[in-house]
């Protein structure tokens, strides 16, 4: 019989955590097995901290306002997540665009979730400009980290209808519910393959 070991999973955000209180949830439950190991910000003042200490899991904050450069901030943040020696990294809400350098470093392990049916919207008020394009259907993306915002080969998807009439507010309120269980299940399914 082949000795499995639990995924190590670091989770890197820059706010709310709502994203990284699902994956916990998840983990709780087995929905997710796979070991939440670190929380990293770039933000002092993520809630996201509060939520991993809360939880017992490290919490490790790399501002990128105590940095002079990109590069260092870039060092310091591949040294904290290499400190967890973590076999997928998950950008939940981290708010920055990662040089070539670190997505090489973190190549086929680090996947990002964007709130739109990527290729289209990436970037911010991705639910407002669905909105106003007329589109009939908004969602989710899960994807491989690339130096380009929101880019990176696609690995899932979720689809939610658009209500005509309806608020951006309340569009993302049902696509968060929906990212959250893409997200959840994409990386259950990434662990589940990457077990060895
Ligand atoms: C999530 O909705 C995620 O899809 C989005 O940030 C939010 C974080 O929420 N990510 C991006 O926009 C990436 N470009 P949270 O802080 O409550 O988890």
């Amino acid at each position: 019989m082949t000795a499995t070991r639990t995924p190590r999973v670091a989770v890197l955000l820059s706010g709310a955590g709502m994203t990284l209180a699902a994956l916990l949830q998840a983990a709780d439950s087995g929905q997710l097995q796979a070991n939440i190991v670190l929380v990293c910000s770039d933000q002092p003042d993520a809630n996201g901290l509060h939520i991993a200490n809360q939880a017992g899991i490290a919490a490790v904050l790399v501002a990128r306002s105590e940095f002079a450069s990109k590069s260092k901030f870039e060092d310091a943040l591949l040294a904290a997540v290499a400190t967890a020696q973590p076999d997928w990294i998950v950008l939940a809400g981290f708010m920055r665009v990662l040089s070539a350098r670190v997505c090489k470093a973190w190549a086929g392990r680090a996947i990002n979730l964007h709130p739109s049916l990527l290729p289209k919207y990436p970037g911010l008020d991705t639910h407002a400009r669905a909105i106003a394009a007329g589109d009939t259907e908004a969602g989710a993306s899960v994807h491989y980290v690339s130096a380009e915002l929101d880019g990176g080969p696609v690995i899932a998807q979720v689809r939610v209808a658009i209500v005509p009439g309806e608020s951006a507010d309340t569009l993302a309120a049902r696509v968060k519910q929906a990212e959250q269980t893409l997200l959840i299940d994409c990386l259950q399914a990434l662990c589940a393959g990457s077990r060895n």
